[in-house]
């Protein structure tokens, strides 16, 4: 019995890397019953690269725009050009990991560059997108 002990560090470990799914899965609940059906990262990719006009700057905006296409790279603010650190939870394991700020940045991304609020329908397909990166 003794000899399996070492294999406990290795779960541990290999939980954390993913510290973001169990908010992940609590989330899409939680839009499953604001009306939800699922959460499909397929759609979610979709979405995050639809371009859509941005009044204030005249221009075709995504959430690819700030973010990157590819979620293990760090992206750029379009409007500051500052560094935004990797989407991905398997580069950077502090993403989704915080419902109160999940929720902040939906409301203001979504706002900002698709002109209103995400449905409860997109944000599970956004996370099921990102998580699986
Ligand atoms: C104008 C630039 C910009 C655009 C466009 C943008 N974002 Fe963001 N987003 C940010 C910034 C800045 C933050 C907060 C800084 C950070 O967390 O690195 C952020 C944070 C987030 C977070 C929080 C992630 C976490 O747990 O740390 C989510 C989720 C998110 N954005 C989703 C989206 C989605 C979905 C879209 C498209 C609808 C989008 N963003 C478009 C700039 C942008």
């Amino acid at each position: 019995m003794k000899k399996y002990l070492w294999i406990i560090p290795m779960l541990l470990q290999a939980g954390a890397v993913h510290a973001s799914e169990a908010v992940v899965q609590a989330q899409i609940v939680g839009y499953e019953q604001q009306g939800a059906s699922g959460a499909d990262a397929a759609r979610g990719q979709a979405s995050w690269n639809e371009q859509h006009m941005q009044p204030d700057l005249g221009k075709m905006v995504s959430c690819a725009s700030c973010h990157s296409t590819d979620l293990t790279q760090a992206g750029e603010h379009m409007r500051t050009a500052k560094r935004i650190e990797p989407m991905a939870p398997s580069v950077n394991p502090e993403r989704l990991t915080d419902p109160a700020k999940i929720e902040k940045w939906f409301g203001r991304n979504c706002e900002w560059t698709i002109g209103r609020d995400c449905t409860a329908q997109e944000k599970a397909d956004f996370l099921a997108f990102i998580q699986s990166k």
